[in-house]
């Protein structure tokens, strides 16, 4: 399979970011470890800290990718125009949590995007990515 990660704002910072929640190996490491465990699956990565960036990245994975893993991050929470533009493709994109975002602050109960998405997946540490891959595979 053709997977596309994208990882939002302040995820570039994994390791060294809060890591009493969301722990302490970058996401460099960890994509090697999924890439060993998916040798089989093409797995692209793609992350931006801008709203944009992100929008544009989700127009150009129709007809490439058989699905989008999608942690928009604080986005998730604020941002209609990533909602939109997963509405507005055909790929399917799995949203991912690191942190169990229905446990911490209420701001973070609310995903824009969740409506848009085939499926939702938070709280289970780095490996909601590992999940939301085998999702795909379901
Ligand atoms: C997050 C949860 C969001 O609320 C937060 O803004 C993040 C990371 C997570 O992976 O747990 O940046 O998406």
């Amino acid at each position: 399979m053709n997977i596309l990660i994208i990882n939002g704002p302040n995820l570039n910072l994994l390791g060294k970011r809060e890591p009493e929640i969301y722990g302490s190996k970058t996401f460099t490491e960890y994509l090697e470890d999924l890439r060993k465990q998916f040798c089989d699956d093409h797995i692209d990565y793609f992350q931006s800290n801008y709203e944009g960036d992100i929008v544009e990245r989700l127009h150009k994975t129709d007809e490439i990718y058989d699905g989008v893993i999608l942690n928009a991050a604080a986005y998730t929470h604020t941002s209609v125009a990533i909602a939109d533009a997963i509405a507005g493709i055909s790929v399917p994109v799995v949203e991912v949590h690191i942190s169990n975002i229905f446990k911490r602050e209420s701001f973070r109960h609310k995903s824009f995007i969740a409506p848009y998405c085939k499926g939702s997946i938070s709280g289970f540490g780095l490996d909601s990515y590992r999940l939301a891959l085998l999702s795909f595979k379901a």
